[in-house]
């Protein structure tokens, strides 16, 4: 019988392969060699374990023989079983759990027993022209999978920000060897300056909570031949509040005063970052004393029930658990609707135009009132009558008074009849004006005008 025949599927090829390596790396080829797996080989309690080896010759065999051991530390090398060709020979003790079927060296394990860790050496011996021996060996564990793992939290009721402290523990029913690694929001976990691990890291510490601990926390617990997570759990965090805001429906906003337009009504909403949800107070108030007016993340306030043009208030958040309080103030002022209308004239003409307008408008009437009382023109006039002789006057009017009477047209023009176009009219009510009335006819008319003005105005003010 030919070694390829023999050895198949181990052919001579394989052989010649693998001495081809050996030359190349150690310069002689000693014509055996033996494969197995170089790392350690994980098996599971219970279940068969499979010990692959390879081996491959390179010279005419007559007969193969392959020895098993089992060796654990600090006892003796057990033998296990062995073969000549086809024949296998077992230790008698094992004879049930050991199986191999030669001149395929692997050896077959079943059942695999904590027991059964340890070392395995496996020695082919190839009898030809001479006897070629190899001998390898494999490192086994065993290992019971582990058991989906739970989450106990400690309070279960949960704890308060900054107060309370919690711990995580990662309860594993079954498995042997287990690594625990604990996952935020699917990350690792590390050591920090609030959070603490037990030797075997299967309790987290969290040394006080935060708001910022609040996420998905699960366990991941691991062994040579299994690993299974925990399902999430959410630590109960009591906080806040937190960003106290007041909004509303509609008005204008601008920092802390809400303005509104008379006769509508405007819906307040009080909202703050908290657990658990606050409780909502909102306060009036007005001088020095304050009231609750209602409790309760919103407020109506209806533009006509309040009395004055501007009211403040204030919206109170309490989280009854962590005991603590925030508060915003705010002043909500009511507009009329006339100047909700000037606004909206303001947005068709320019905003400069209306300015433009009012400030002349105020100009105007600045210089209308300085004038008044600078001259007060009643008084004048009146000394005017009193220090002037009849005569005067008459000769003014009649022959060369025309500088005279134009001082006098001056001040009465400006009181009565503020007028753009320089002209000097009569007030309508006493006299129609018309632009072809004579000179003539305008003195004399200007003349009765002022003697009843001074009288007039001296009652009043009187
Ligand atoms: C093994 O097989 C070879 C060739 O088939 C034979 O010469 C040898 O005697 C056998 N050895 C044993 C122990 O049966
Ligand atoms: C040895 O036997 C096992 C099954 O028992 C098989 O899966 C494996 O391929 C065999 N190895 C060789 C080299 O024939
Ligand atoms: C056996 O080995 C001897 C010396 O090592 C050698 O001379 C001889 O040719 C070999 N025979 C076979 C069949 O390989
Ligand atoms: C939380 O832990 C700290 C430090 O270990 C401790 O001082 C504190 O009393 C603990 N708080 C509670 C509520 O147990
Ligand atoms: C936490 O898990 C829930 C689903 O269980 C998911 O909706 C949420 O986005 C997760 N949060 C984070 C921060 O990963
Ligand atoms: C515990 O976890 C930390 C960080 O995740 C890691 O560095 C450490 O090796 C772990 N210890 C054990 C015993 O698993
Ligand atoms: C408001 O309170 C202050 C001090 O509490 C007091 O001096 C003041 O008189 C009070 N004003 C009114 C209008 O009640
Ligand atoms: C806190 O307030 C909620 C209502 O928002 C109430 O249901 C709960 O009983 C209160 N808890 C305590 C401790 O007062």
């Amino acid at each position: 019988m030919g070694e390829d025949a023999f050895m198949e599927p181990f052919s001579s090829m394989v052989g010649v392969f693998h001495c081809k390596i050996y030359l190349l790396l150690f310069g002689t080829c000693l014509g055996l060699t033996v494969t197995v797996p170089s790392h350690t080989v994980h098996g599971i309690r219970g279940q068969a374990l499979y010990l692959p080896v390879n081996y491959g010759f390179h010279t005419l065999a007559s007969d193969i023989q392959i020895i098993w051991l089992f060796e654990r530390p600090h006892t003796m090398p057990k033998y296990l079983l062995g073969s000549v060709n086809k024949s296998v020979v077992p230790d008698l003790e094992y004879q049930h759990k050991f199986t191999m079927m030669p001149p395929n060296a692997s050896l077959l394990i079943n059942p695999l027993q904590f027991t059964d860790e340890g070392s395995y050496i496996v020695k082919v011996n190839i009898q030809g022209n001479g006897t070629l021996s190899a001998s390898q060996k494999i490192q086994v564990t065993v290992d019971d999978p582990v058991t989906k793992p739970m989450v106990q939290t400690q309070p279960s009721s949960g704890a308060v920000e900054y107060v309370g402290n919690m711990t995580l523990t990662c309860l594993v029913e079954g498995g042997t060897r287990l690594v625990y690694q604990w996952l935020k929001n699917r990350r690792p976990v590390h050591t920090s300056s609030t959070y603490s691990f037990s030797p075997q890291n299967n309790t987290l510490r969290i040394t006080p909570v935060t708001k910022g601990d609040i996420g998905n926390y699960s366990c991941l617990v691991k062994n040579a031949v299994s690993e299974m997570e925990s399902d999430i759990i959410i630590p109960t965090i009591y906080y806040g509040p937190y960003g106290l805001r007041v909004n509303s429906d509609k008005g204008l906003k601008v920092g802390e005063v809400f303005t509104i337009d008379l006769g509508e009504a405007i819906l307040f909403d009080c909202s703050a970052d908290s657990y658990p949800p606050n409780t909502y107070s909102w306060i009036r108030r007005t001088d020095n004393t304050t009231y609750v007016i209602k409790h309760g993340p919103r407020l109506e306030v209806a533009s006509e029930k309040v009395a004055q043009k501007t009211a403040d208030y204030v919206c109170c958040a309490y989280n009854n658990v962590t005991g603590r309080r925030d508060e915003t103030h705010f002043t909500v002022i009511i507009t009329s609707v006339g100047l909700e209308k000037l606004a909206q004239k303001g947005k068709s003409l320019s905003p400069l135009a209306s300015i433009t307008g009012i400030s002349l408008f105020l100009i105007i009437s600045m210089s209308l009132l300085f004038l008044w009382k600078k001259y007060q023109p009643y008084k004048v006039i009146k000394q005017k009558l009193e220090g002037r002789p009849e005569t005067e006057y008459r000769k003014a009017q009649t022959f060369s008074g025309h500088e005279d009477a134009l001082y006098d047209f001056g001040i009465y023009e400006f009181v009565a009849f503020p007028d753009a176009s320089g002209v000097p009219r009569m007030p309508s009510s006493s006299v129609p004006a018309s632009d072809g009335v004579s000179g003539q006819d305008l003195h004399s008319t200007i003349y009765e005008v002022i003697q009843h003005i001074p009288s007039q105005q001296q009652d009043h003010a009187e």
